[in-house]
């Protein structure tokens, strides 16, 4: 085994983790920004600034946990509907939080991926974004998917568009359209699906986040609002996810106790 994983598989243990039974691919629903600066009786803007220094934490955390890759969810296509200032001070934070940890991502060795409609995003957002996803597309860490007015309908519905045109332009027929053409155009079809899906704040829902590739996620609810989950909640919850029994629709011999 090579030394560099040996010290991951150290760490891991270190925490009290499997190293066998790492989760490859976690997202995360990060939600609760608003409470919890609302309970502090300050600016939701607040919550979400608070918000980007956890999410800071957790990269790097998931990243000495060795895990393939992090997926989380920013902005989703329905959070335009928020006040304009909202919208804005978000657009500005994702900008900034960008331009201020590009350089500590790339010594890291994180690989930057972008999930979402990019094109309706802000120029100058976009274009960071995507300088982010050029200038760390070779480097060997954990690959960091930010979800950027994402939803999951528009990921489907955009598959769906591009294989339609294939079968206008006669390159497919509809006969060929399958679960695995579906999955190779979405947006990351490289990326395995979410093993371990984790959402702050208590909210027992979705909302729009990873329809297709959380079919078979092991879901992990915590009542934690995002700006206080800190990288013991992930341990936490990767601890619980190591408990469980994945069946994926099989019968599986489970000891009786
Ligand atoms: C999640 O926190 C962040 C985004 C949706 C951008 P919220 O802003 O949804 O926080 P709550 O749910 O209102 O507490
Ligand atoms: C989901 O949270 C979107 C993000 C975390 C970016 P929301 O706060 O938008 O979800 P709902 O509105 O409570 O379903
Ligand atoms: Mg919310």
């Amino acid at each position: 085994m090579e030394c560099a994983a040996c010290d991951v598989n150290a760490y891991i243990s270190s925490k009290g983790l499997d190293p066998a039974k790492m989760p490859a691919h976690v997202a995360i629903i990060m939600d609760g920004n608003g409470r919890w600066a609302t309970s502090k009786g300050k600016n939701r803007l607040l919550g979400h600034t608070q918000g980007y220094h956890t999410l800071k934490q957790i990269v790097y955390e998931s990243n000495r946990l060795g895990l393939t890759c992090l997926t989380v969810y920013a902005f989703s296509t329905e959070n335009w509907r928020r006040s304009g200032d909202e919208v804005g001070g978000l657009m500005t934070l994702m900008l900034e939080a960008m331009r201020a940890e590009i350089e500590e991502l790339i010594q890291t060795g994180i690989r930057v991926r972008v999930s979402g409609r990019l094109a309706e995003l802000p120029e100058d957002l976009r274009e960071e974004l995507q300088a982010a996803s050029h200038r760390t597309k070779h480097l060997p860490g954990l690959i960091f998917n930010l979800a950027i007015n994402y939803g999951g309908r528009a990921e489907v519905v955009d598959a769906v568009r591009t294989i339609c045109k294939a079968v206008e332009n006669g390159e497919l027929r509809a006969e060929d359209v399958n679960e695995n053409l579906i999955h190779d155009h979405l947006y990351s079809p490289d990326l395995p699906d979410p093993d371990l899906l984790i959402r702050t704040a208590g909210e027992l829902r979705l909302s729009n986040f990873l329809l297709w590739e959380t079919a078979y996620s092991e879901i992990y609810v915590t009542p934690v609002c995002w700006p206080d989950f800190d990288p013991s909640n992930l341990v936490r919850a990767i601890a619980d996810f190591q408990r469980r029994t994945r069946k994926f629709g099989t019968v599986v011999e489970e000891a009786i106790s």
